[in-house]
């Protein structure tokens, strides 16, 4: 199968992730932290060292700031369940994933927090200084998403960072789309929290994510349980990483994890961004001008983290994806996209939308079949 669909999860991943998987199963896959013999010492060390990876990676001074979770919804949780308290404000924009949005909606239905929208542009793009605007004295979160995972849009982190750093305000980042192909520096950018998955763009497998919290800040856990470290104590221990990460760590989704990162190291970052944006230019450039097709991403390298949304004709979004599946075997994801309010923004609620997202082990030849896919599919519509 042509694997289009890189912005749910990466497929395939690098040989090195199955490796080391493979390798920790067999050889020495003990409970990290928790006994003292010499496999849960070499999980421990493991462990300790994709944390080091990670923070390198996002330049993360302390390490011990990131906690493992299965994923970027339980991360983004954390925070929004962890850090609101009774009267408080949070903004979000509109192109924020279900992970965010639903969270948020309980929160208000609760009468706990009052949350403000930033509605993005036509594009889904916000200006920081929509945000500006919406800032409250209990304003006590901003959230953002790097990049829009309904059509790539990248938004301009730093300038909301900034600004959020300027009212003395947290910041956080929804990581999920973007990292791997977009550089993220926590200081640079001014975050205060970070979710992130392991299994999309920095090509770990499922079951894998994280959250750096920046140092002095106290999120209240969303689990209790054992951490291995202050076993006698009733309490839940306050130190970071422990008090996010009660019970089993997933060992060998984290050493898979730490090898994804390690592969994208090898590549090259920027390497990993040139190469999807010539091939998602090649799809653009390719379907552009076919009759019915009407794109709702950017083509600027700097304003799309590759993905490529699209429609034909007025047909419904599902059945091309099922069309590109059972007759040409690509696979994409069409409808909706968990992000109700991004098809709000950019008029797409009727339909949804088709997503193209691509990945680093995509070809050309693949963009060239998925061209001639679409014309084809959009040549049967316009009879
Ligand atoms: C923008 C965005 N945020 C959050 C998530 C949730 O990620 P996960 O499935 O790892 O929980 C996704 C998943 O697609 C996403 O695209």
């Amino acid at each position: 199968m042509i694997y289009l669909d890189n912005a749910a999860t990466s497929f395939p991943k690098p040989n090195i992730v199955y490796d080391e998987i493979y390798r920790c199963m067999r050889e020495y896959c003990a409970n990290p932290g928790r006994s003292g013999h010499k496999m849960s010492l070499a999980s421990a060390i493991a462990v300790q060292e994709a944390r080091e990876t990670i923070s390198k990676f996002f330049n993360i001074r302390n390490p011990l700031q990131i906690a493992f979770t299965k994923n970027a919804t339980e991360a983004l949780n954390i925070i929004i369940q962890g850090t609101a308290r009774a009267g408080c404000h949070i903004i979000a924009t509109s192109m924020e994933h279900n992970s965010i949005l639903r969270p948020l909606k309980e929160l208000e239905k609760k009468g706990i927090a009052e949350v403000s929208i930033v509605w993005g542009n036509e594009t889904g793009q916000i200006d920081p200084a929509s945000i500006k605007r919406l800032i409250k004295s209990n304003t006590s979160l901003i959230i953002c998403t790097l990049s829009s995972n309904v059509n790539g849009i990248i938004m301009p982190i730093e300038e909301i960072g900034k600004l959020a750093a300027e009212y003395n305000i947290p910041f956080l980042l929804d990581a999920a789309q973007g990292a791997g192909s977009i550089n993220i520096d926590v200081e640079k950018m001014n975050i205060t929290y970070m979710a992130f998955p392991g299994h999309k763009g920095l090509m770990g497998p499922q079951g894998t994510g994280g959250l750096y919290i920046k140092e002095g800040m106290f999120v209240k856990p969303l689990l209790k349980g054992g951490t291995g470290s202050f076993s006698s104590s009733l309490d839940q221990p306050e130190i970071m990483p422990d008090l996010h990460e009660s019970g089993t760590l997933n060992l060998p989704g984290i050493v898979g994890l730490k090898a994804g990162i390690e592969f994208i190291n090898g590549l090259g970052i920027e390497n990993i961004k040139l190469y999807k944006n010539m091939l998602l230019k090649r799809l653009y450039e390719g379907i552009k001008e076919i009759d019915g097709v009407k794109i709702y991403s950017k083509m600027n390298i700097n304003e799309n983290s590759g993905i490529l949304a699209l429609n034909i004709f007025d047909c419904d979004s599902t059945e091309i994806a099922e069309i590109l599946s059972s007759k040409y075997n690509i696979a994409v994801r069409g409808g909706y996209h968990c992000a109700p309010l991004a098809h709000k923004t950019l008029g797409t609620e009727k339909q949804g939308l088709v997503r193209f997202s691509l990945g680093c082990f995509n070809t050309i030849e693949d963009i060239d079949y998925t061209i001639k896919a679409i014309r084809e599919i959009s040549s049967q519509y316009s009879k």
